[in-house]
């Protein structure tokens, strides 16, 4: 996601800036720019592209750029492609911002200012704030800022100058990270230590609606009614590489926490009035409701988020799905034309096969959507429409939160289809949109509680083959759980629908082969039950993951992971947690290389 910076001091900032942006690639980018008080202005430099080619354009054409107080920014696109336009930081020659986070009523007010007279040059939702502190600036930077974090609504970390107020920073955050960094007469803003850790270890974490004023050097940290804090001044005291994994081990273990935020990000800028709304991509429920059948084309996770997709759909809008892998799609002459919708699902939106199985639709005449969440990527530009999933960038190969967010579209998709087909009342489409609502705050629940996890990963570290069974929207789950497993443990592997193990695999149970058995859906819930029974009889060794308000006695299962209960449907969102978990630690204790699986690649642009 994108990545902030700023700094107030006695150097030259543009050096600052630059190698502090530097610091913050790990986080993924496709274009930077920095602001800066500069011959009496502010005067700014924005590229698409790397940090070096910011370096280049500073270079050749603003070698003017010089002061002492600055802003910088990274930016991953989510509003408009990636472009030197759409670049941050955005603004005027009297208000510059740089931004992080999306805001999710910025159509309305877009719509305000322009009838204001103010013109738009970028796609983006962050030109819009800067236009409105323009539209409120009245000589009292505190005040504007004030009246506009009053207007705005959705994520946002903002670091903001403003040209009468030379040598100082405003920064403000709402749900996205910032932190202050403190030193000898300088100040910096940062959206992560690892940017400031060659010039300071000493900061402060500005906590939600709180506003940093850098001054000449010195940081005020006051809360929204403008009341000074004391706040306690933090030490790092993590090298760099941990400081890019935000303290975590691996960046797994942080995509996996990050879950929660990543599906926030996604959602609530699509629920209007209570309900999914994609109108922003160009699919209306009308649309929606007129197409005749649906396939989902994808690989690896991707594909199995689909799988998901295909049962919420057909269960709610009684539209039938079908979901292929990618490399078999393509090359299977597929009964597909005019009246279909093919859903390509990706995370990096560049996977080869995924990619031709589009074209394939495409020219045989069915509508196409992505589902992507790298934007301005191969697939989102082919496609005939996109959502975006907000998930921020993953490093680790082994997909975790790229999943979430996706089968979080999928189940959008599916109350409005269900809702547009009359499948369902207006009620229940706005019930089942909040039971969504509610996910990130019960997923956040299951991951302080890893430890269960842990100690059943301490179970499976030893074996060489592990079986996942489950029914319906659990075996999707179990396919998901077994190739994270796969991928980083190197322990072979394979999920099976449970009720099929009697018709062979069963004879391979042994108390080598453990059993996970995934069992979240109560109407399935017993026969499930029965099928672990008969691993158990058998000398087999059970792990059930289930509700927690579910009774599991000592003769189905040897160890059980509880889930919080919301409705069934909606189980998978928190039934992926622990399954991810459980790969992970497993993969930690067998001392593999676990951000980096060996012979695995994270965009495989190859057939
Ligand atoms: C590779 C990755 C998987 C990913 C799959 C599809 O195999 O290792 O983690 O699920 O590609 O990638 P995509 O970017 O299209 O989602």
């Amino acid at each position: 996601m994108c990545g902030i910076v700023g700094y107030v001091g006695k150097r030259d900032c543009t050096q600052i800036l630059l190698d502090s942006l530097s610091k913050l690639e790990y986080r993924g980018y496709d274009s930077a720019g920095i602001a800066v008080f500069s011959g009496g202005g502010i005067k700014t430099c924005k590229t698409m592209g790397r940090i070096a080619d910011l370096k280049e354009k500073i270079n050749s054409e603003c070698s003017d750029l010089c002061g002492s107080c600055g802003i910088g920014h990274t930016r991953w696109a989510t509003h408009g492609e990636p472009s030197d336009v759409n670049s941050h930081p955005h603004g005027n020659a009297e208000i510059s911002i740089v931004h992080n986070g999306i805001i999710e009523n910025y159509q309305k007010i877009k719509d305000f200012l322009i009838k204001r007279g103010y013109v738009f040059e970028s796609q983006t939702d962050t030109e819009t704030v800067a236009k409105l502190l323009d539209h409120y600036y009245d000589g009292d930077p505190m005040e504007t800022i004030r009246k506009v974090l009053g207007e705005i609504e959705g994520s946002y970390a903002l670091g903001i100058i403003f040209k009468d107020f030379p040598d100082r920073i405003y920064a403000v955050r709402k749900d996205s990270p910032l932190i202050v960094g403190v030193g000898e007469d300088e100040a910096f803003i940062a959206s992560d230590v690892p940017a400031i850790l060659k010039y300071t270890r000493d900061y402060y974490l500005l906590e939600q609606d709180e506003i940093a004023v850098l001054d000449n050097g010195k940081a005020q940290i006051y809360d929204k009614h403008g009341a000074l804090l004391e706040k306690e001044l933090k030490t790092a005291d993590w090298d760099m590489e941990a400081a890019e994994k935000g303290g975590y081990e691996h960046f797994m273990l942080k995509e996996i926490n990050e879950q929660p935020d990543a599906i926030r990000q996604t959602i609530s800028p699509r629920i209007s009035d209570g309900i999914p709304c994609f109108e922003e991509c160009g699919l209306t429920a009308e649309k929606l409701a007129a197409y005749r059948n649906i396939f989902v084309v994808a690989c690896g996770t991707a594909m199995h988020a689909g799988l998901v997709g295909k049962y919420v759909i057909e269960k709610l809008a009684r539209i039938p799905v079908t979901v292929d892998v990618a490399s078999e799609f393509r090359y299977r002459d597929p009964i597909i034309g005019e009246g279909d919708l093919v859903i390509i699902v990706s995370q990096s939106g560049e996977t080869a096969d995924s990619l031709e199985a589009l074209k394939l639709s495409k020219r045989r005449g069915a509508q196409t959507l992505a589902i992507v969440n790298v934007v301005g990527s191969s697939i989102a530009r082919e496609a005939d429409m996109v959502i975006y999933t907000h998930a921020g960038p993953e490093i680790s190969v082994a997909s975790t939160k790229a999943y979430s967010v996706q089968i979080a579209v999928f189940y959008m998709l599916a109350f409005l289809l269900a809702y547009s087909r009359k499948q369902i009342s207006l009620e229940e489409c706005k019930r089942l949109t909040a039971v969504l609502e509610s996910v990130p705050e019960k997923l956040g629940e299951i991951l302080k509680s890893e430890k269960t996890c842990q100690f059943v990963a301490s179970q499976l570290v030893n074996s060489e083959n592990l079986l996942y069974i489950g029914r319906g929207l659990d075996y999707a789950l179990s396919m998901e759980g077994s190739l994270k497993l796969k991928e980083i443990s190197y322990i072979h592997s394979e999920s099976y629908a449970a009720g099929e193990l009697k018709h062979g695999t069963i004879s391979l149970v042994t108390e080598s082969m453990p059993v996970i058995a995934v069992a979240t859906q109560h109407d399935l819930f017993e026969k499930t039950v029965s099928n672990a029974k008969e691993v158990k009889a058998r000398g087999g060794k059970v792990i059930i993951v289930t509700q927690e308000d579910t009774e599991v006695g000592d003769d189905v299962a040897d160890h059980k992971i509880g889930l919080p209960s919301i409705d069934d449907l909606l189980m998978p969102m928190l039934t992926v947690a622990p399954l991810q978990l459980i790969a992970y630690y497993t993969s930690v204790l067998r001392g593999n290389d676990v951000d980096k699986p060996r012979n695995l690649a994270k965009s495989v642009t190859v057939e």
